[in-house]
């Protein structure tokens, strides 16, 4: 049987007190790892460890701060000997208009996500550059890094930011040992993403409707790759940008709108007098 073992490694999960940083931990100590997690909330950070029992500690940081991003990585090493991967999952994130925008909300998305993923990325790899030993970055994205996203602005500008980290580092570091990845999600419920980004009740609904899976997200689904991707399982595996979406990206692709059309009989005959209309005499 094949069994993704990640025994007595060192991984840091930014945001890992909540939503999806959390449901990747749960998945990284089932594999057998030590996990900091790390936020600005200190009881979110208190709780989640306490729920998730001695193998997850958790360590207060504001990702945005280089000296705080320092302090926290140098006690990891200290504390826990040693330090192996990093996930990249703080964010935030609203809906707004973009001609609204001031500048220090747009910066306040930026300054997490991108600033907070290289001051991270950053302090990890001159580590394990000058130590020798392999390690590996996991950036959280999302599906809108390629095609931009109104109302989100400074979530898509960072995010590609982000992408733009992941290829990059990929390639620099891969002589070291160094693996990056990242994963991007499509729509998964979580308290933090829902209560920014969800209008209401009714959206929620008119928006499922239109995934081609008909469905959200399951955390754990998203959590069993990433514990993949982290794994001795993966070796070759970097400088990828892997969607987990149900195929939601792909709705804008010329005739995917058919597939709205349920009913197969009725797409078949319509397909069926396209033919007949079209055929040589
Ligand atoms: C417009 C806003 C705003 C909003 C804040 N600001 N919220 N502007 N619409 N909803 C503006 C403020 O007015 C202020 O500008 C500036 O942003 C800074 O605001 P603060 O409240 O001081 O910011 P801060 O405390 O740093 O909080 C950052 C935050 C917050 C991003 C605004 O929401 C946060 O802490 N979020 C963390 C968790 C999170 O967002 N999770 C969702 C991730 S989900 P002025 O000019 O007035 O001073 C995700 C999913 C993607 O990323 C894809 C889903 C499918
Ligand atoms: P979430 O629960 O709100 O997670 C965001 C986390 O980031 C929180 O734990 C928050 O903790 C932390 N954080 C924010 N600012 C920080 C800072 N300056 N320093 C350190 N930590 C900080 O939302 P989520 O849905 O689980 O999102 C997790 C990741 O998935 C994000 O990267 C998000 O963009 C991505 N994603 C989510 C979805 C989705 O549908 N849920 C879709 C696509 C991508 P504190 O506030 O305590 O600091």
């Amino acid at each position: 049987m094949l069994t993704i073992d990640l025994t007595n490694k060192v991984i840091v999960v930014t945001g890992g007190g909540t939503g999806l940083g959390r449901v990747m931990t749960e998945h990284f100590i089932r594999c057998g790892a030590q996990v900091v997690i790390c936020g600005r909330r200190e009881t979110v950070l208190r709780e989640t460890a306490q729920a998730l029992g001695p193998a997850v500690h958790a360590y207060s940081c504001d990702v945005r701060e280089w000296e705080s991003v320092d302090n926290l990585l140098s006690r990891v090493v200290k504390d826990l000997g040693r330090l192996d991967a990093i996930v990249n999952n703080a964010a935030g994130n609203f809906l707004a208009a973009s001609e609204t925008l001031s500048s220090r909300a747009f910066r306040a998305v930026v300054d997490i996500v991108l600033m907070g993923t290289f001051h991270m990325s950053r302090w990890a790899g001159a580590y394990w550059i000058e130590n020798r030993q392999p390690g590996h970055i996991l950036n959280i994205v999302t599906t809108y890094t390629d095609t931009g996203c109104a109302f989100v602005l400074p979530s898509a500008s960072a995010k590609a930011g982000v992408q733009a980290l992941t290829l990059s580092l990929a390639y620099e570091w891969a002589p070291y040992g160094i693996r990056v990845n990242a994963i991007a999600p499509g729509p998964f419920p979580t308290e933090g993403a829902w209560s920014r980004l969800m209008p209401g009740r009714d959206f929620e609904e008119q928006y499922k409707k239109r995934l081609p899976t008909q469905r959200y997200g399951r955390p754990e689904e998203l959590g069993a790759l990433a514990a993949f991707l982290l794994s001795d399982l993966a070796p070759y595996l970097t400088g990828a940008i892997i969607p987990i979406d149900g195929a939601e990206r792909l709705q804008g692709a010329m005739f995917n709108y058919l597939a709205q059309i349920t009913d197969r009989d009725t797409l078949k005959a319509a397909f069926a007098a396209l033919k007949a209309a079209t055929r040589k005499e």
